[in-house]
């Protein structure tokens, strides 16, 4: 189910061309996705600003490009042919499937929505003199619920790190939790569910291997760790980035392109000395939240969320949550991984897999620290934070975009002021000379006013007007999308003057 401001965003994305659901004119296939001639150019633009800040201003982290197809036992290295699974529970009489762990989580929403309207009513209450810390502390039915909630979670951390499938079917019954569609609680019990999806290769019966679509880009670096050591002469501390699709058979399909069964991750593996890896995790902690920071949508739209429950591999993890419209979600994963994974694919592999470090001249396996963002997730981020519905002083409303000006799809559009009298020709000479440098747009069709909403609409930071004027003085009014204000420039600094505004190296700048 999707709230109000999620279900806007999902219609503006279509009417737009942002994003489409995938083979719509067969009904559509569940979380999946495509994205639209607007969306794509988004999607390149972000892709570009981690790249740019990843890849080219670190000096010590190089690219690379695996491939989505890995032999299989790189999967039973890695643990996912065992263990990528999600607890599933079946209601026996809708026939529906549902994620258990969910089921729970949801559950423990409601604790909290009930919390937040008790507090809501001490507001309304006390008004100026409220102290939520204080009323949260003392007031009898929010102690109830927060002790309930308290009590709930920590169960089922447990039982999700102690695989406790039998408690998790027992802890759903017991909360008499109902299936959504039936209303009733007859529940099968909990079964794990692998979320790789698989296919097969080969030319005939005999020789037909299973293969799988890898479920995280991580593991394509991980294997090709000793070429590229051996191609770079790469010196620890050093990381290895890549930008690239992953496949999870999930079976909750919601909330549009937060949760996708074919999605984007931007991740990057940093290998270190054994021992300095929390130095390294907490740096890469500061390093990322400054980088999502610095796009500008707004700093208090991010905070981080320490994992408790850790898995076996890891020695520290947290999450960079976002504030989506559904709430405070992940967005970006930072791991501190060990050698976990070089060490499996050591072992599995049956080649060495070590550094030579010439200071100490030891061997040693690197441990690892890794950032794992979802481009989907952060493309939905820009987007739900930059929708904007605005009354306007002339009585008016205007929908926009207010994507930062850096990765704005379109970053100018050229309209002359009317379709007759030489100014469409002069509109298009200055469209000849920027969309060399600049994607941008030549607009011709219909009255200015409608030309400016069309740009609004899908975020176009600047927009250049020809008028009578230009055809005497060689200038034209150029117009800012966020407070439309108008300026008048001289046609031969116009490109200049676009790159000032619009030039991801502002970005770039900002964060580093
Ligand atoms: N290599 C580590 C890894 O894959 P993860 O926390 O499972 O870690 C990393 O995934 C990021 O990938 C998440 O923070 C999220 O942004 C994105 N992601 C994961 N599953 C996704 C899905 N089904 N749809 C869209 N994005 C997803």
């Amino acid at each position: 189910m999707e709230n109000d401001s999620l279900k806007k965003i999902i219609s503006h994305c279509k009417a737009f061309g942002f994003v489409f659901q995938s083979s719509e004119i067969y009904d559509g296939l569940s979380a999946v996705y495509d994205y639209g001639p607007l969306g794509s150019e988004l999607k390149n633009n972000l892709k570009s600003y981690w790249w740019k800040a990843m890849v080219h201003l670190e000096q010590n982290i190089v690219g690379l490009d695996s491939a989505i197809f890995m032999d299989p036992k790189t999967w039973e290295a890695s643990g996912h042919v065992d263990a990528f699974n999600d607890p599933l529970i079946d209601n026996k009489d809708s026939k529906k499937r549902y994620r258990a762990d969910v089921l729970v989580e949801e559950y423990l929403l409601k604790i909290e929505s009930k919390i937040n309207k008790e507090i809501s009513k001490g507001k309304k209450r006390f008004g100026d003199s409220f102290d939520e810390n204080e009323f949260k502390s003392t007031n009898p039915r929010v102690l109830k619920y927060s002790k309930k909630h308290q009590e709930i979670s920590n169960r089922l951390g447990e039982m999700l790190s102690s695989n406790d499938l039998k408690g998790l079917a027992e802890l759903i019954n017991e909360l008499e939790i109902n299936d959504p569609v039936s209303g009733t609680s007859n529940w099968t019990d909990v079964k794990q569910f692998n979320l790789m999806f698989s296919t097969e290769v080969g030319s005939n019966t005999e020789n037909t291997k299973k293969l799988y679509l890898r479920p995280e880009t991580a593991q394509g670096i991980f294997v090709n760790f000793l070429n590229v050591i051996n191609s770079t002469r790469s010196k620890i501390p050093f990381g290895i980035a890549q930008i690239g699709k992953a496949f999870r058979n999930e079976i909750i399909a919601r909330q549009f392109i937060f949760r996708m069964r074919e999605f984007e991750q931007m991740e990057m593996q940093f290998f270190v000395q054994p021992g300095t890896e929390l130095e390294w995790y907490d740096k890469w902690k500061e390093q990322r939240l400054k980088w999502h920071k610095s796009l500008g949508l707004g700093n208090d739209l991010y905070r981080f969320h320490d994992h408790k429950n850790l898995a076996h591999y890891a020695n520290a993890a947290c999450d960079i949550e976002f504030k989506f419209p559904m709430g405070f979600k992940e967005l970006e994963g930072i791991h501190s991984r060990t050698d976990f994974d070089l060490i499996k694919h050591q072992e599995k592999s049956k080649k060495k897999i070590l550094y030579f470090d010439q200071k100490s001249g030891e061997s040693y396996v690197p441990y690892v620290v890794e950032t794992s963002i979802g481009l989907d997730r952060l493309f939905l981020s820009v987007l739900a934070t930059s929708y904007k519905e605005e009354a306007l002083a002339d009585g008016s409303n205007r929908t926009f975009l207010k994507i930062p000006f850096e990765i704005a799809p379109v970053k100018c559009a050229v309209l002359p002021l009317n379709a007759k009298d030489g100014l469409p020709e002069k509109a298009k000479d200055i469209f000849d000379i920027i969309r060399f440098k600049f994607n941008c747009q030549l607009d011709i069709k219909d009255s200015i006013g409608k030309r400016y909403r069309r740009q609004d609409a899908i975020g176009t930071p600047l927009c250049v007007t020809v008028d009578y004027d230009s055809l005497k003085d060689n200038s034209v009014t150029v117009r800012n999308r966020d407070d439309m204000s108008q300026e008048r420039i001289s046609i031969d600094n116009i490109i200049s003057f676009i790159d000032d505004r619009t030039s991801i190296i502002n970005l770039l700048k900002n964060f580093s």
